[in-house]
């Protein structure tokens, strides 16, 4: 090919990436030295209006992931209890095959779940994952909640330091790359790194407008543990938010005023907010002109004066409090009713 032929490809691939309206993520450097891309896509379907699940009962999630790719996310988070690691798996698989992406150029998190808290069953449990998932390695794996469960329920009350010499196992084996916890609180943190002198890469909790955990935030930082936000957008639609939940929705007349400025939505506003925060949402989508929006937040950037505005809404209102852990020695959240 000629020199203004390579020139030619590269200024489409530039407009191309102008056409996506800016969705690339740029990466941020973890803990441990590798890279994680600074927006996912989240593949829980999560729960109704009514507090149950939404089963899992066709392919749209293994769409939604084919649609991330090629939107160009590079960062999917799954976990087994979401029953979403075979679909996750055929997406990236597809898209490996149709050359779109290489294993090595799309990051991959899944979770333990609460019924695998002893030692030796975590590297059986990721490698169970791995199976559904058909890859040989996860880039981030996650003790999901700190609360353990028996089979039948009842709680399990494994010492997380030892399922954390789990994960530690899983790494040194290879099989994760990278290794974090999500839903633990700051204490629980700070008496793992202290007794097992390994600090989580990633801690994952939920971070949206209502709920944005300055302190925690804070320790995160001074620790150099990446925080990943889960339910980004919290209670922004109405069809999803309960009640009592605190203000704003998507119509708030302030959020729309800095959204039509720059010529976004207002979830791109709250997403570009946590971004701006340094915390790397993870939205959820099924739907492909939203998984096509929620990663273009990354051509633009908020003032002083829009983000003081945006901190304004927190409330400290947590959409997933799992209260029916509430009584669990290892609870992790503030015990008061919402
Ligand atoms: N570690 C944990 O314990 C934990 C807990 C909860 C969640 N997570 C992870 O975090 C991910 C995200 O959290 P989440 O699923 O709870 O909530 P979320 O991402 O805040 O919200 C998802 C909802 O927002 C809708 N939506 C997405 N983008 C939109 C847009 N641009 N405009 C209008 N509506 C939009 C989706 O609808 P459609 O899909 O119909 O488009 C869906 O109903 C999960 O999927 C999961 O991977 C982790
Ligand atoms: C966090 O750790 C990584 C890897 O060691 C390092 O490159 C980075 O500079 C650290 N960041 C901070 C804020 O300490
Ligand atoms: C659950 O299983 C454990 C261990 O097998 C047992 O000790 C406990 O009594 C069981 N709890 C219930 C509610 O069945
Ligand atoms: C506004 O955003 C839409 C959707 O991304 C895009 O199609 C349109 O060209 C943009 N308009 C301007 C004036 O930038």
């Amino acid at each position: 090919m000629a020199l203004h032929s390579y020139i030619f490809v590269f200024v489409s691939l530039l407009l191309l990436n102008e056409a996506r309206g800016g969705g690339v993520a740029p990466s941020i450097r973890l803990n441990d030295g590798r890279e994680i891309p600074s927006l996912g896509l989240g593949t829980w379907l999560g729960l109704k209006r009514d507090g149950s699940r939404v089963e899992v009962q066709d392919d749209s999630v293994e769409k939604a992931v084919e649609y991330a790719i090629d939107a160009g996310y590079r960062h999917i988070d799954t976990a087994s209890i979401y029953n979403t690691e075979d679909q996750v798996g055929r997406a990236i698989n597809n898209k490996i095959k149709e050359g779109v992406i290489k294993r090595e150029d799309i990051f991959v998190t899944t979770k333990l779940w609460n019924t695998r808290h002893a030692k030796e069953d975590v590297v059986p449990a990721l490698r169970e994952s791995l199976k559904r998932l058909n890859l040989d390695y996860i880039d981030l794996y996650l003790i999901h909640w700190p609360v353990g469960l028996l089979a039948n329920g009842s709680f399990d009350t494994t010492d997380n330091a030892q399922t954390w010499q789990g994960l530690v196992e899983a790494r040194d084996q290879g099989l994760a790359r990278s290794i974090g916890v999500s839903n633990f609180n700051e204490q629980q943190l700070d008496s793992l790194a202290a007794r097992t002198h390994v600090t989580p890469a990633v801690l994952q909790v939920e971070i949206n407008l209502n709920l944005q955990q300055p302190s925690l935030l804070e320790y995160c930082r001074r620790q150099n543990i990446t925080v990943t936000g889960y339910t980004p957008f919290g209670s922004l639609f109405p069809s999803k938010a309960q009640d009592d939940a605190p203000p704003p929705r998507v119509d708030d007349p302030a959020l729309v005023n800095i959204a039509n400025k720059y010529n976004k939505t207002v979830p791109q506003i709250a997403l570009r907010y946590l971004v701006e925060l340094g915390v790397v949402p993870i939205p959820k989508s099924t739907t492909r002109s939203r998984i096509e929006q929620n990663v273009a937040v990354f051509d633009f950037s908020l003032t002083q004066q829009e983000r003081d505005l945006l901190k304004s809404y927190d409330r400290g209102y947590r959409t997933i409090p799992v209260l029916h852990w509430i009584d669990h020695p290892y609870y992790p959240f503030e015990k008061r009713q919402h």
